[in-house]
């Protein structure tokens, strides 16, 4: 990474009119990453997979302006000015002008939205940190004379994506990403993710759906930011980084192999897990609802009534995630809308499943 670094402290850039826009997906970690250090450092190494339709389109125009040393932006949301994601951006863009000066050389006008709604309780800040990265690192190669290699492209955008929001570092990647060093991924870092090797992946894994129950539409009580926060004084903390990072062997050999059963086993124990975690942080909170439990047992029951591999994790909120091989869809769409909807506010849900990556738009 530091070479990366140290070749765009040395580009020389002339202010200039462009433009880039790139969509990003959201992802879904396997192993959860939750805590973390300083500079968006990873307390434990985590592992996901990118989705398909869960995404967020980002556009970005810029234009030179006096380079006064401060950050210019027009953020819309949605087509809508939104103050609080401006000022998130203004704060991410004032974190980075040191390594890009060109951000205080050019005045911007972001233009983002999501797939998805915004009230789903789904969280947009991996997607759309991601698809910010990307045009910046778009911006970058358009204004210099030496354009990244593709890969370098990636790890640059990951880097970046991470100072802005920790899991929008795996983002970057299509299919599985690996995020912090873990002695069972070869070059994986804390400071980018990379993807995980195609090679290594199991068939019956290549094609998982992920449909999410919107078990709640609001915004949670406790951020992220808050969450990771609490881990630097939780009293399991450690014993929690040990595991996971044993786990990312475990689920490193499970992926290889295409042991299903394992699987669900670890995917599950890691949702809970990370729910335990927000219980017994100081202060305690619970994000999960008396629906995410009851749809927890709901999908046990038809589990092993039925013997269909389908099985759940959960995010830092209430919404239940159903993954399985998409071989089983239709079984799988018909149970949630006999027994799960119920569960879900509206009866809303979302089919999602593992996706291919950002791509950029034209
Ligand atoms: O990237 P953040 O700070 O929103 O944290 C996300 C943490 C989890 O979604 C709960 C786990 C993960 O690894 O994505």
């Amino acid at each position: 990474m530091q070479n990366i670094l140290d070749k765009i402290k040395e580009i020389k850039i002339e202010a200039s009119k462009g433009k880039s826009t790139y969509s990003a997906p959201s992802n879904i970690a396997l192993i959860k990453y939750w805590g973390k250090y300083k500079n968006q450092i990873p307390a434990n190494p985590s592992i996901s997979f990118s989705l398909d339709h869960s995404k967020s389109t980002t556009s970005f125009e810029y234009q030179p302006k006096k380079n006064d040393g401060e950050i210019s932006i027009d953020f819309l949301f949605e087509g809508e000015k939104n103050d609080a994601f401006k000022e998130r951006i203004v704060k991410y863009f004032e974190s980075l002008k040191a390594l890009l000066p060109m951000l205080t050389m050019h005045h911007f006008r972001i233009s983002s939205s999501n797939s998805f709604p915004h009230s789903s309780g789904i969280a947009s800040s991996a997607s759309s940190m991601s698809a910010l990265a990307m045009n910046i690192v778009d911006m970058l190669n358009q204004l210099s004379s030496q354009a990244l290699v593709p890969a370098d492209f990636l790890k640059l955008s990951s880097y970046l994506a991470r100072l802005g929001s920790g899991s929008a570092a795996r983002s970057v990647y299509g299919g599985f990403a690996v995020w912090g060093a873990s002695e069972f991924f070869e070059n994986s870092s804390d400071l980018f993710a990379i993807p995980a090797d195609s090679q290594e992946i199991h068939p019956v894994f290549q094609n998982l759906n992920d449909d999410i129950l919107i078990i709640e539409k609001g915004m949670k009580q406790v951020s992220s930011s808050a969450g990771h926060n609490l881990m630097n004084t939780h009293p399991f903390a450690s014993a929690r980084f040990d595991l996971a990072r044993s786990r990312m062997g475990e689920m490193k050999e499970i992926l290889r192999s295409g042991n299903l059963e394992e699987f669900g086993k670890l995917v599950e124990n890691e949702a809970l897990m990370l729910h335990s975690m927000m219980m017994t942080s100081n202060p305690s909170y619970i994000l999960f609802k008396p629906n995410t439990i009851a749809a927890i047992e709901s999908i046990w029951d038809y589990r092993n009534s039925e013997n269909v591999p389908v099985f759940f994790t959960l995010d830092a909120g209430a919404n239940v995630h159903l993954i399985y091989p998409v071989e089983y869809e239709t079984k799988v769409r018909s149970f949630i809308d006999s027994n799960l909807v119920v569960y879900c506010e509206n009866a809303a849900y979302l089919c999602d499943k593992l996706g291919h990556g950002p791509e950029k738009i034209n």
